[in-house]
């Protein structure tokens, strides 16, 4: 198994270290079949997707069952030790994240398997960006907006990068580690749909930095819940201020920035507010 050094860990690096050892390891578990057959029976007509495709070990016997499968690694060593094992099986391999991968057909299957989604670096990707932004947003006046206080991690995050700092906190129903809850005066309980608006109307357009995690895995509900946020935060943001969103989103006076290094394309969206 390759050695990594823990603060270079990135989207390949789970893969590269364990392509030579990862079948050797699972000799212990139950085979894919039940997962293969589940998959089978679920598959209509064209190809499928298997997002984290290891070593093949699900999209290898499920192509030789008749459905052919794109099989998506970041991982060189990975895909290198599917191409080992394919005999003719209608499997095509794809180097790429995941996380940003915009395949250009539509699959009648897709599939991640292996717990592969739990490796997204996204957490990563968004302390790298709010990281990126720290000595800019230091240069503001105006108070932080945290969208979605979930577990809390990110307000934690953002009291650490800004302490001292107000950091406004919008969060449907609070359920965060109780260490990472914000003052009472500072929480904005409910629907975001009211709760933002309302408080564009109590504190105006003033905040230096915004982030939003709002989005779910639903891309449509994403799309449309975009429509009313952008416009709603928009009347948070002070001039100059900055927007880093898990989503796109459209307002006219924000100017989309390019990803800080290192951060995968289209993993985050980052705007000035002209
Ligand atoms: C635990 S293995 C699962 C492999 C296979 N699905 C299985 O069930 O045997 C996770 C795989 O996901 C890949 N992976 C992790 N993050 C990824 C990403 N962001 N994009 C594409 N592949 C990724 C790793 O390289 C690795 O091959």
């Amino acid at each position: 198994m390759a050695e990594y050094d823990e603060k270079q860990y990135d989207e390949k690096t789970y893969g590269d270290a364990w392509a030579d050892i990862y079948d050797d390891a699972l000799l212990g578990w139950s085979g894919p079949e039940r997962i293969v057959d589940f998959l089978h029976k679920l598959h209509g007509h064209g190809r499928a997707l298997d997002l984290g495709v290891g070593t093949g070990r699900v999209a290898i016997p499920l192509a030789a069952r008749g459905v052919p499968v794109v099989g998506v690694d970041t991982s060189a060593a990975m895909l290198d030790r599917v191409r080992g094992k394919l005999a003719g099986e209608p499997v095509e391999l794809v180097e790429a994240d995941f996380g940003g991968y915009a395949p250009g057909e539509k699959f009648s299957l897709i599939y991640c398997v292996g717990q592969s989604f739990l490796q997204l670096q996204t957490p990563q990707a968004q302390r790298d960006c709010l990281n990126f932004l720290k000595p800019a947003v230091d240069l503001l006046a105006g108070p932080i907006v945290e969208v979605g206080l979930g577990n809390g991690r990110t307000y934690d995050h953002l009291r650490d990068l800004f302490p001292g700092r107000d950091i406004y906190v919008f969060e449907r129903k609070v359920a965060a580690h109780p260490d990472c809850i914000p003052p009472d005066d500072r929480l904005f309980l409910g629907e975001a749909r009211e709760s933002i608006p309302r408080a564009g109307r109590q504190l105006g357009a003033v905040a230096a930095l915004i982030h939003t995690d709002l989005g779910t895995g639903d891309h449509a509900a994403n799309v449309a819940m975009g429509q009313w946020l952008g416009p709603a935060l928009d009347a948070l943001a002070a001039k100059g201020g900055w927007i880093l969103a898990n989503q796109p989103l459209a307002v006219a006076r924000w100017q989309r920035q390019p990803e800080p290094p290192g951060v995968p394309k289209d993993r985050y969206f980052l705007y000035k507010v002209g």
